[in-house]
């Protein structure tokens, strides 16, 4: 069976709360573009950093960035501002894992929180050689967890097919 073994797979699955990483920064000078608003990759940087832990608590291997699906910034982050980044694995699959990614930036001074950002990246596990290898799989146990999982599922069938489709598109031509 497709995913199954005896050491991870389905014998062994995690929920998403032991994936659970958090990192917080404060923003300065050094992070800001040239509008003075805290420029997007900082952000990214981030988001890759927090994503990559996250994948290591999962599967408790080294893991790469395979790619990243969507990130979408809400609100700028002003410099001065606290951000904060909260990455949980939302679905793995043989040796890849999705893990989402909430930013949140905190204006330190009166408290307010904004949900400024969100991004999915897929991390891949590998083993001592550099090749992928298997991960546990993911037991969602709350609703959101649920919800996350399934949609999860879909932006890695939209993956997968916008891939085959233009697999097919070259080799016609
Ligand atoms: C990611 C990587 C290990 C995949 O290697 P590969 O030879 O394509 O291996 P496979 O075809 O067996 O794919 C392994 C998994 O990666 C997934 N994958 C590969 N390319 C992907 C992409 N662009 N986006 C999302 N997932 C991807 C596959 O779907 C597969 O997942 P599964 O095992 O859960 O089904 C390889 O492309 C790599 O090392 N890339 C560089 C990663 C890196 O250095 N990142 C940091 C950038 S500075």
């Amino acid at each position: 069976m497709w995913g199954v073994s005896k050491s991870n797979g389905h014998v062994n699955p995690k929920p998403p709360s032991e994936s659970i990483s958090i990192l917080s920064r404060w923003m300065g000078i050094g992070d800001a573009n040239t509008a003075g608003n805290v420029h997007g990759g900082v952000i990214l940087h981030m988001c890759d950093e927090v994503a990559g832990l996250a994948a290591v608590r999962h599967s408790r291997r080294r893991v790469v960035t395979a790619g990243m699906d969507r990130m979408t910034f809400r609100h700028p982050v002003l410099v001065g501002e606290l951000v904060t980044v909260k990455a949980t694995v939302n679905a793995a699959w043989r040796s890849s894992m999705e893990v989402g990614v909430r930013v949140e930036s905190e204006n330190v001074r009166t408290g307010e929180v904004t949900h400024t950002s969100a991004a999915y990246l897929t991390m891949v596990a590998l083993d001592d050689e550099g090749r992928p290898t298997e991960v546990p799989s993911v037991k969602p146990e709350t609703a959101d967890e649920m919800r996350r999982a399934r949609e999860a599922q879909l932006r890695r069938d939209n993956r997968l097919a916008e891939r085959e489709r233009i697999q097919a598109e070259r080799a016609n031509g």
